[in-house]
C-alpha cells in the first residue's frame, strides 16, 4: 500500500515529502477552504512539491456533469500529475466517463458502498475513495468496506481502478487498510506522525543516548 497525504497545507506536504514516504496528495473543498488560499494557486504549488498523483476536487457547488467536465479539464491543465476528484453521483459518473475518454485521471470520492465503487470503476475512474473513517464514526466498520471493494475488484481482470482509503483518523485504520488490500491510504499529517512513534522506540532512543553519553560524552 502506498501513502498519500490528505491535506492542502503545503508546509505539512513538504515535511512529509522529505521523509520520502509520499506517492501523492489528496485535497477536498473543506481542506482547501481551511487554508484560506486561492484554489488553483495551492494545487499548482503542491505539484511543485510532490512528484505523484495530486487530487483536486471540482467545486462543491458544481453538481451537473457539464460543469464538472469543464472544471475537470481546467484542473487537469494545471499539471500532468493532477487527478480530478468527483463526487459519487449520477452526474459525477457522467463526468468521470467523459474525462476518462479525454485521457484525464479521476478520483471518485464520497464512496460508502462496494456498489458505488464498482459503478465508478466501470465509468472509468482511475481511483475510488471509500471513506472508512466516516463509517467508523457511525459505528459501521469501515475496513469491511475496503475488504469488499478489494475482493470485488480482484474478481475482474479488466478493472484497474485503484482503491484510496480516505477519511483516516488514526494509525490503526491505516493498518486495517493495508491488510484489507487497499492500493493507497490518504492520511492526515497528524496520523503520519503518530505512525512513526512507539513508546518503546522513544524510550529505547533515550536509553541508547544515556548509555553512550555515560562512557563517551556528547
Ligand atoms: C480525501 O480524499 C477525503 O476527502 C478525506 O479523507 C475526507 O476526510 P474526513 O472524513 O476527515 O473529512
Amino acid at each position: 500500500m502506498k501513502f498519500f497525504i490528505d491535506t492542502a497545507n503545503v508546509d505539512e506536504i513538504r515535511e512529509a515529502n522529505e521523509m520520502g514516504v509520499l506517492a501523492g496528495v489528496t485535497t477536498n473543498p473543506s481542506l482547501i477552504a481551511k487554508e484560506g488560499r486561492d484554489y488553483k494557486t495551492v494545487l499548482k504549488e503542491i505539484t511543485g512539491i510532490v512528484d505523484g498523483a495530486i487530487s483536486g476536487e471540482v467545486k462543491a457547488t458544481t453538481t451537473d456533469a457539464e460543469g464538472m467536465i469543464k472544471e475537470g479539464r481546467e484542473i487537469a491543465a494545471i499539471h500532468k500529475n493532477m487527478v480530478v476528484k468527483i463526487p459519487m453521483t449520477a452526474e459525477g459518473l457522467k463526468a468521470i466517463h467523459a474525462l476518462d475518454a479525454d485521457g484525464i485521471k479521476t478520483n471518485c470520492t464520497l464512496v460508502f458502498t462496494a456498489n458505488q465503487a464498482l459503478l465508478a470503476a466501470r465509468a472509468g475512474a482511475t481511483y475510488v475513495s471509500p471513506f472508512l473513517g466516516r463509517l467508523d464514526d457511525i459505528s459501521e466498520p469501515g475496513y469491511k468496506l475496503i475488504e469488499e471493494i478489494s475482493a470485488m475488484f480482484k474478481n475482474y481482470d479488466d478493472i484497474d481502478t485503484q482503491i484510496i482509503c480516505a477519511s483516516i483518523r488514526n494509525p490503526l485504520q491505516v493498518e486495517q487498510c493495508a491488510l484489507a488490500g487497499a492500493d493507497i491510504a490518504t492520511i492526515p499529517f497528524k496520523v503520519i506522525k503518530q505512525m512513526i512513534h512507539h513508546p518503546l522506540t522513544d524510550e529505547g532512543i533515550v536509553k541508547f543516548q544515556n548509555d553512550y553519553r555515560a562512557v563517551f560524552g556528547d
